[in-house]
């Protein structure tokens, strides 16, 4: 390619024009390219942008336009490069001005700021803080567990409860201190809007009742659930807390059936070894009623009341207690969790200090 800057010649369509040298046109576009990228880089609002826009890229005189045109005058055996050259210049200015539009949109005002923020993707990312289960919620699914493995199904009941199902039915008669309307949590409102008295269960027995009026024999079930006493809350007392009930009625049930399914819930729940023991015991609804601790180390713990339903309790839900018997047992869940994680104060459950939830 020589360079014939200067030298007439005849264009294509016949008129006579001045020829520019590749390399000429070529540092016109470098230099038209240049500008319009320090152009589009400083505006710092849309105007400017615009303005700078219509200046570098208007279809009608802008100066990219202008150039295209002023490719006629470079020889004609250098066109091709040209247009090559011309083509390349385009795309970065485009690419500059589609930057700036996008850093203007995003709010940030100037494309220098912009150079000393470095991402580097090779950094490790930040962990986001999920939260969980509150402990007692994920006790209770690990005992679901456990007794379903032992065949226990779960059965649900109400929080606001009759007294017929909260004692009458459980065989607590009404002059029984357990009724004592200062050790229950009664709605007040309930007699008079529903014609009965109501109170927040005290115990989930009352699920016994429920489970056994709506299903023939064998029943085998367990029951978690919230239970209510008007107990001052200190280190082991809150008037909230969760309990779990089991029931096992078929034919043949001894007693030895209760300390063997309490021994493996227990040894499963605590992960190692642990015997039962049986202290006799009362509560109206089995016949006999003992306390029930586990081995700890080498002392005993309490674990729960149990016993083996009384028939009254039967006859009150329409089974014969010639054909069935059955044991059943209610176990204090916060004591579980607290003994198994060495918490010391049922209250902790309840404060929802992040700092103490997050432990579990
Ligand atoms: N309901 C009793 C309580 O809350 C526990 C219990 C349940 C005892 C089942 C015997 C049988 O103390």
């Amino acid at each position: 390619m020589t360079s014939s800057a200067g030298l007439l010649d005849i264009g294509h369509l016949g008129s006579v024009i001045f020829s520019m040298a590749l390399a000429d046109f070529i540092q016109q576009l470098d230099e038209l390219a240049a500008e319009a990228v320090t152009a589009f880089d400083g505006a710092s609002n849309a105007d400017e942008l615009e303005a700078a826009r219509v200046e570098f890229v208007g279809a009608k005189s802008g100066r990219l336009k202008a150039a295209q045109k002023g490719m006629g005058s470079v020889d004609k055996d250098d066109r091709k490069a040209a247009g090559i050259q011309l083509n390349d210049v385009k795309t970065k200015v485009e690419a500059a001005l589609q930057a700036a539009t996008e850093r203007l949109a995003a709010g940030r005002s100037s494309g220098k700021k912009q150079s000393t923020e470095i991402f580097d993707p090779t950094l490790p990312g930040k962990r986001p803080r999920l939260g969980h289960l509150h402990p007692i919620t994920q006790t209770i699914e690990e005992l679901k567990d456990i007794m379903g493995r032992l065949g226990f199904s779960v059965a649900e009941g109400p929080e606001i409860e009759d007294e017929r199902h909260n004692f009458e039915a459980l065989n607590i008669p009404s002059d029984h201190p357990a009724r004592d309307p200062l050790e229950n949590f009664y709605i007040a409102a309930a007699e008079k809007s529903q014609g009965k008295p109501l109170l927040l269960r005290s115990q989930t027995s009352t699920v016994q009742i429920r489970v056994m009026e709506k299903t023939p024999p064998p029943v085998r079930i367990i029951s978690l659930g919230r239970v209510y006493r008007p107990d001052t809350a200190d280190a082991t007392h809150y008037p909230m807390f969760h309990q779990m009930e089991g029931l096992l009625i078929d034919r043949q049930v001894t007693m030895a059936d209760l300390k063997s399914v309490l021994r493996l819930f227990a040894t499963s729940y605590l992960g190692h070894d642990v015997h039962i023991r049986f202290r006799p015991s009362f509560f109206p609804f089995t016949e006999p009623s003992v306390e029930a601790d586990m081995s700890w180390g080498d002392d005993w713990i309490e674990f729960g009341g149990a016993g083996m339903v009384d028939p009254n309790v039967l006859r009150a839900v329409g089974y014969d207690p010639e054909e069935v018997t059955g044991f059943a047992f209610g176990l204090g869940i916060e004591r579980l969790c607290m003994r198994r994680h060495g918490v010391t104060d049922i209250r902790e459950f309840y404060k929802n200090d992040v700092r103490f939830l997050h432990q579990f």
